[in-house]
Order: structure tokens, then sequence, then C-alpha cells
């Protein structure tokens, strides 16, 4: 399947850009295609109505079109989700055709704090649903990510570490079938 990854903060030494890392060598071990949009590729202009979308919001634009499903992997900034990431949606929610109706999405997180950015997967729930994407249940989460995400990005805490296969193979048979 063809499948995007969005996701990590602006810093370069972002925990949730190595964890999404991590996800997309995951996801190629599994012979999946995937297309990874973190750092500057997600530096857009504010979005402002009657301002026509530049280069990078067309470029996550044609590769969301031409993908089965979309990996979010989303640092958490006061409970929701980050300016910068929320802009992106926002430009892409303006664009002809939405790519998000439909649109299977796993949402994941990284956090040094001890809910992993979970309460930060609440508010992209609701605007995901609000798009007419379709957030699956199960998550990825990772607390103290400073302490358990290694060098290449993946949890070294044996629960985490056992829910990433778990929770790929989902959302991989869900998008499937979704998109069959
Ligand atoms: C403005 C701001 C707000 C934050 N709010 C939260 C929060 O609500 N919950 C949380 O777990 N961490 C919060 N953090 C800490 C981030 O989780 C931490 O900076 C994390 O490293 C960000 O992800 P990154 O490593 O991918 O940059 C906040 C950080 C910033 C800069």
């Amino acid at each position: 399947m063809r499948l995007v990854l969005i996701g990590g903060s602006l810093r370069s030494a972002s925990f949730n850009a190595r964890l999404l890392r991590h996800l997309a060598g995951e996801l190629t071990a599994r012979e999946h295609e995937v297309s990874t949009f973190t750092g500057d590729a997600l530096r857009l202009p504010l979005y402002e109505d009657g301002v026509e979308p530049g280069p990078e919001a067309r470029a996550l634009h044609a590769a969301l079109a031409g993908a089965q499903g979309l990996v979010i992997v989303s640092p958490e900034y006061n409970a929701g989700i980050p300016g910068h990431l929320k802009n992106v949606v926002d430009w892409l929610s303006t664009m002809k055709p939405s790519p998000w109706p439909g649109l299977p999405v796993l949402l994941c997180a990284a956090s040094p704090g001890a809910f992993g950015g979970a309460r930060g997967l609440m508010a992209w729930r609701a605007t995901l649903a609000n798009m007419g994407a379709l957030a699956i249940p199960e998550a990825i989460t990772v607390p103290h990510a400073d302490q358990q995400l290694n060098d290449q990005g993946a949890p070294t805490d044996p629960r985490t570490a056992s829910l990433v296969p778990k929770v790929l193979e989902g959302f991989l048979s869900l998008t499937a079938r979704l998109r069959s």
C-alpha cells in the first residue's frame, strides 16, 4: 500500500520525528511504499483565506491524494495539536479534492510526560472526525520518550515495544479492507 507519514515538531531532535522514522522503517520492511513529511516539509505559511497553497502544501496534498492511509506522529502542546501541524491540516482541508473523507488514520505520539501525548490525540480525533477521516481506535503512545526511545526511534519499554507491531498490523489490515 501507499502510506503517508506526517509528524514531528520543528526541532531537529524531535522525539516524534524519531518515532516517525522508526515507524516508516517498520512499514517499509513490510513492503509498503511510504512518503514521510517532517521538519521543513511542514513549515507552511499560516493559512490565510484567499492565498494560494504553496509548493509544500501542494506536495502534501498530492501525496495524500495517492495514499491508502495516513500515519500522524504528533507532539502534544498544551493538551492539543501543535500549531504547525494544525496549520498543515487546515491548508489540506481547503484544497480540492479533499483528501480527508474516508482516509484511514493511525495516530501516534511521544512525550517526555507520563501520558505519552495521549491527550493531544483526543484533539486530533475531533479534528479528523470533522473532516471525515477515519482515525482507528488504537494508537501508539510513548510516555517518558526522553528515556524510552532509542537512537533509531524504537520504544525501549517492553509494553510499548510490543504494542507497535500489533497496532501497525491492525491499521494495515483495516486499511486494506477499507481500500480494497
Ligand atoms: C508549547 C508547549 C506545550 C507543551 N505541552 C505539553 C503537554 O500538554 N503535554 C505533554 O506531554 N508535553 C507537552 N509539552 C512537552 C512536549 O511533549 C515536549 O517538548 C516534546 O519533546 C515535544 O515533542 P518533540 O520531542 O517531538 O519536539 C509541551 C511543549 C511545548 C513547547
